[in-house]
């Protein structure tokens, strides 16, 4: 049997007809594995994240949880596919609704799916739910503005669990985090990854986050994949500039490394995706474009300079942190 448990085949969603948020997207996680998903802001990684668990319709292409492609699903077969692919949102602040308590905003998803868990049972299991997150959980009664922002996305995390499922999407979990509350976030993340056998796609828009819980790496730019590869080729052998300039942009702890770095600045904001540049998306940025990158869209694909897939013309492993 296949160890792949999500899989997209050319994903796309337009907004509009025209906003081509997720413009072709292939991508597999498999068991146990973390994927992570990084670009700037307004690149489409929260659509592919809806996309998803379903809570937005793809314009074509399809989503397969366990081979079974989501988009064909109906009724009580989506349902339960549904169930095995949640999601954590990223701002803890408005994710959660101020006015219900904790054991309901928890405990909803067993409302939803009444079949999961008995009535009888379901403040245990809820408890047990917060108990697992490193919650109080005599706090069931409690509303969301008692909780710290860390432990606000304990919360959510809680309630992405409820269900048992194999693969929880992590749409920027800890953006909206301090700094020291990231790392216990990501550790529970890891936790618990560890004691349930979870898959994570885990989205973040700097590289930083991601390096640590990450198995493996997609880089997205305005609607594509541009670079995919294991945590390793990405940070160390990068190929694809817009790789390179955010690697670029990764605050350096050790200070000896720091003079070694080339700094790489990103000009300008990422272009409209309403109207992206034709050829390749990422040219109007790129120190490196020719006249090639404005007629020819450069296929994701290992290439003679790329060991892993890279969608650039003159992929070429430069490594911003060291030199080449
Ligand atoms: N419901 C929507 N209607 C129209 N445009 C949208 C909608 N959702 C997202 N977009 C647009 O799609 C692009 C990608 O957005 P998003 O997926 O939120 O990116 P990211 O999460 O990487 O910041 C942005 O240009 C955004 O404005
Ligand atoms: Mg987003």
């Amino acid at each position: 049997m296949s160890d792949v448990v999500l899989e997209t085949k050319d994903l796309v969603k337009h907004f509009k007809g025209e906003i081509r948020a997720v413009d072709g997207v292939d991508l597999q996680l498999r068991r146990g594995e973390t994927l992570g998903v990084v670009g700037e802001s307004g690149c489409g990684k929260s659509t592919l994240a809806k996309l998803l668990v379903g809570l937005e319709k793809p314009t074509s292409g399809a989503v397969a949880v366990r081979g079974q492609d989501m988009t064909r699903l109906k009724g009580g077969e989506l349902r339960r596919a549904r169930r095995n692919i949640q999601m954590v949102l990223q701002d803890p602040y408005t994710s959660l609704n101020p006015r219900m308590t904790v054991g309901d905003i928890v405990g909803e998803p067993f409302e939803i799916h009444s079949e999961v868990v008995p009535k009888g049972k379901r403040q245990q299991a809820v408890q047990d739910l917060l108990d697992t997150v490193g919650l109080n959980p005599d706090h069931i009664n409690r509303y969301p503005h008692q909780f710290s922002g860390g432990q606000r996305q304990r919360i959510g995390i809680a309630r992405a669990l409820a269900l048992k499922p194999e693969i929880i999407v992590c749409d920027e979990p800890v953006s909206a985090l301090d700094v020291s509350i990231q790392a216990q976030v990501i550790n529970l993340l890891e936790r618990l990854q560890d004691d349930f056998g979870l898959s994570y796609i885990f989205i973040a828009h700097d590289l930083s986050v991601v390096r640590h819980i990450s198995d493996r790496v997609a880089v997205m730019y305005l609607g594509k994949i541009v670079e995919q590869g294991h945590d390793v080729a990405i940070y160390d052998q990068p190929t694809h500039p817009y790789t390179q300039a955010l690697l670029s942009a990764v605050p350096v702890p050790d200070p000896r490394l720091r003079g070694h770095r080339k700094q790489i600045v990103l000009e300008g904001d990422v272009p409209s995706p309403a109207n992206p540049p034709s050829g390749c998306r990422f040219r109007t940025r790129c120190w490196k474009a020719q006249h090639v990158c404005s007629e020819q869209e450069p296929l994701l694909q290992i290439r003679e300079r790329s060991p892993h897939p890279s969608a650039c013309h003159f992929a070429e492993i430069n490594n911003p942190l060291r030199g080449r």
